[in-house]
């Protein structure tokens, strides 16, 4: 069985096809960063714009670049949330279109269960695990028992992680995305500032990192600062606070396993941290590979396929949403 999906939701324009037996597995994206670069963070408008110009063209790219024609595709599953509604909007329209002319059914996924199973297109991963989710819109803790099978745990109440790393690179004048440059510069920095581990203690699964961001900011407005020790410091406490809540969920749940998702899991520090939680024996740490810790559609595609096969297929009149729960 082949899926053809797509992915709107941010600042990527994705398509992928896929098959349930790993043969086909092709994917292309497009990022707008350069598009968003100085107005640090994403422009709704822009981003739906730049998916509606592009969209067409990486399908031909795709198409001419894959071993398969689209006549093949068995279905089309689409991101419909959560996501900026207007680019969501494009993603949706397009999957109907392509849906509706080879006469396929459409299979709506959740952004975030695609995010979860980014790792398994790597290796499948044993049931239950625990889900952190850490990207530019969401910090969340899941405990994972099947397909579909989520109970959330706790996660941010204010900014997500990936949002913080975007300000506060912005706040040093460092352009959007600031994940990529922040963890670039955190490897020359030292952890000179002190800066808040807000919840750090509680005996929570919930998080805190606007307390953070203000801290930070006050150093920079002070006007006398080493970019890279911000960036080192500032890493430092968000790493500090992703560690604990992660172990705490871990002493809670009883469950060791841990697949880490969403853009902020490209950063190399995270893995780094992860991975000696891991060799102390504490945590087993499942991280996808850089390329499919960001938006991609091939995560949407693999999530698809198993949604299909659990019978879920989208009626016509189906409409994105900026935030359904997963
Ligand atoms: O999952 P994603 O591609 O899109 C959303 O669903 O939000 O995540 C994007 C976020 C951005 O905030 C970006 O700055 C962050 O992931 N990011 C990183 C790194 N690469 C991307 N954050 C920290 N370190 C990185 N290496
Ligand atoms: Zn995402």
């Amino acid at each position: 069985m082949i899926t053809l999906a797509v992915e709107t939701s941010c600042d990527e324009t994705s398509l992928a096809l896929y098959s349930d037996s790993g043969e086909v597995c092709k994917e292309i994206t497009l990022s707008q960063a350069l598009v968003h670069h100085s107005f640090g963070g994403v422009v709704p408008e822009l981003s739906a714009r730049e998916h509606t110009r592009n969209i067409l063209p990486l399908l031909d790219e795709l198409l001419r670049t894959s071993p398969v024609d689209l006549k093949k595709v068995d279905f089309v599953s689409f991101t419909l949330t959560p996501g900026l509604i207007l680019s969501l909007v494009v993603g949706v329209a397009f999957a109907k279109a392509i849906s509706y002319a080879l006469g396929k059914p459409l299979v709506p996924v959740h952004h975030l269960e695609g995010h979860i199973y980014s790792v398994f297109l790597e290796k499948p991963v044993d049931y239950p695990f625990l889900a952190l989710i850490v990207s530019g819109g969401h910090t969340d803790l899941y405990l994972v028992e099947g397909f579909s099978r989520y109970t959330f745990l706790g996660g941010t109440l204010d900014d997500a992680v990936g949002e913080s790393y975007d300000k506060v690179a912005t706040m040093m004048g460092l352009g959007y995305p600031g994940g990529p440059v922040i963890d670039r510069l955190a490897k020359e920095g030292q952890p000179v500032y002190n800066f808040p581990r807000p919840m750090l203690k509680e005996n929570t699964l919930n998080m805190s990192f606007s307390g953070l961001k203000t801290a930070v900011r006050q150093v920079i407005e002070k006007g006398s600062y080493r970019k890279e020790d911000v960036a080192r410091s500032f890493q430092d406490a968000i790493m500090d606070v992703l560690e604990e809540k992660t172990l705490l969920a871990s002493r809670f749940t009883g469950i060791r396993r841990v697949v880490i998702v969403g853009g902020v899991s490209a950063n190399s520090e995270l893995r780094r941290r992860f991975g000696l939680l891991q060799d102390k024996g504490l945590l087993e740490v499942y991280i996808p590979r850089p390329r499919l810790s960001t938006d991609n559609a091939l995560m949407i595609a693999y999530a698809g396929m198993e949604r299909f096969k659990k019978g879920v297929v989208a009626p016509e009149d189906i409409n994105p949403e900026p935030n359904i729960p997963l």
